[in-house]
Parts: structure tokens; sequence; C-alpha cells
């Protein structure tokens, strides 16, 4: 980890990676403590968020900590044009750390580089999601009992899906073989293709749902990110393209679990929401345990 920041996944190793999972096992059992008596985090939302600002803060609160910051950025001075710059000079006088999600790609990084506290990037455009992947990771083995040698299915939104780029990075430790289904439009770009490549990661791609997850552990579904479409006619003609019902989980391997970083849309119909193998609530759950790792090894 630079300067103790969490920016993206790679600034973790594998050993850093386990320590913050069996941490997070820790707070699982017993999530209220006192070890953040004094301690402020700012949480920075420039970008719309449900459970990683809550839970994060849920994090903090329950740790014994306060919580400063923004939920919509039209509340803050960046409104009158100050620069993000400036923003976060002026938090890190306030805060011990700082939890921040921008729209613009490496906005958590560029942070990192001039502040003087602990940036953890709550997720940039379609660039990382770092804390969301360690949750995903964290689901995973609690689910499989192990991260080695899973098939591993992600399907949706591969272009712009940053919690999917996030965990492609990070199963790299784990020798996992990928299968990516998504429209031609909404495929997984080249730079993690050939990180794959780089890294001998096993992967196929397709366009086709249907009867094609069989032979998965993990079914990662996505939704479609309407909010990085230029053109919303683009994201009409998609955004409909694969959607889950309990038809579909038939045949099935028993082990398999449904995860999705949430919020969906239609992507997952409700009636598997009863499934056993559902488990995106659960995932959001384990979402705590992992953010109160998370900020007890930046701010340690
Ligand atoms: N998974 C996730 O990032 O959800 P929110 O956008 O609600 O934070």
């Amino acid at each position: 980890m630079h300067n103790k920041s969490l920016v993206s996944i790679s600034d973790l190793s594998k050993i850093e990676i386990l320590e913050i999972l069996d941490a997070a096992e820790d707070f699982e059992r017993n999530p209220n403590r006192k070890t953040f008596d004094g301690k402020v985090v700012a949480t920075l939302f420039f970008e719309p968020s449900t459970r990683t600002r809550l839970s994060f803060e849920t994090a903090v609160i329950r740790l014994g900590g306060s919580v400063i910051g923004f939920s919509d950025a039209a509340t803050s001075s960046s409104s009158k044009g100050e620069t993000l710059h400036d923003t976060i000079r002026m938090i890190s006088c306030y805060a011990d750390a700082i939890v921040m999600r921008h729209y613009i790609e490496g906005a958590a990084r560029a942070a990192a580089e001039i502040s003087p506290v602990p940036i953890v990037n709550a997720g940039d455009g379609a660039n990382q999601h770092p804390s969301q992947t360690l949750l995903d990771l964290y689901s995973i083995r609690k689910t499989q009992q192990r991260l080695e040698n899973l098939n591993i299915c992600m399907v949706g939104d591969l272009k712009y899906g940053r919690t999917v780029h996030s965990l492609i990075m990070a199963m790299a430790h784990f020798n996992p073989t990928f299968k990516f289904i998504a429209p031609k439009e909404l495929q997984l770009p080249e730079k993690y293709k050939d990180f794959c490549r780089q890294n001998n990661i096993k992967f196929t791609e397709t366009e086709v749902f249907t009867d094609n997850f069989n032979d998965a552990d993990i079914l990662y579904m996505t939704r479609v990110q309407r909010e990085r479409f230029v053109n919303l006619d683009e994201y009409e003609q998609v955004k409909d393209v694969y959607i889950l019902n309990n038809q579909m989980l038939m045949n099935s391997k028993p082990n398999l679990k449904i995860l999705h970083p949430l919020p969906r849309i239609n992507e997952i119909l409700p009636e598997v929401d009863s499934s056993e193998k559902a488990y995106y609530f659960q995932q959001a759950q384990n979402g705590l345990y992992v953010r109160q790792a998370i900020l007890t090894k930046v701010l340690s």
C-alpha cells in the first residue's frame, strides 16, 4: 500500500489481501469495538452510492469513530469550482482518512499523491473499486472455502464495470478460469485481456448467456452502467440483454453462488433472490466487515 492509501487492488500483495480477509472474519465475529475512538473519517462521494458509502460509515461508527463528508458533491464547494486538489488539502486538515468516490478515472490516485492522510478509493469512473473487490474475494472464499482454481463467469457490462476490472486483477493470485459473457458493445477492454494473457490466466469470451455457465463456481452478474454511456440510445439497445431467472440455474453446479456488486436493475429477476445460490445481499453485508478491516489497516 502506497502511503497507507488503497487506490488500486494492485496496491496490495497477495499476503496483504489475505490479511485483510482474515481481519474481516474477526470483524464479522465481533463488529462492535472502540478502536477508532477519537478518529475522524471523511466520506467524499462525487458519484451516487448506497452500499459503499453507508457500509464505510457504519464501519467507522461501529469502531467508535466519527464520520464527516458529503454524499452529493452539489452540496460541497466543488460546485463553486473548487479543485479536487484543494478539496483534498482541506479535508485532510479535518480527517484522519478519506474515502472517496469520483467519476474521473485516476482521481483517487491523484488525491493520494497530494494527501497527507490515507485515501481509500471507493470507485473512480470505470477504473477500480478495490474495497468492492476485497468484499467479493471475502464472499468467494466464504462460500467456496477457497480462492484457488475456481471457474468464474462474469456477465454483463464488462467494459465499464470497475468491479469486474478490479476482481480480474485480484484473482491473478489464485489461478482462476474466467468466462466473460458480454454483448460485443460491452466486452472486456483489451488491456484487461492483455493482463490475463501476461499473467497466464485462462479465459474465454462469448455473447451467449443461456446454458453457458453450468461449469461455474461463481456467476458474477453486473448492471449495464447507464451513467458511462455518451449515447443513451446505445444503452437502450443493451440494457436488457441478459436477465437471469431460476430456470437458467437448473443445470448449474450445486456449489454455484451468484454474486452482484449491486445495485441491480433487471439483470437478475426477483424470483432468484430466494434461490440458495443467490448470495448478493450477504455479499453486500460482508462489505461492512471488509471495510472495517480496510480502515483498520489504513489507520494503523
Ligand atoms: N457496489 C457498489 O459500489 O454499490 P453502491 O454504488 O451502492 O455503493
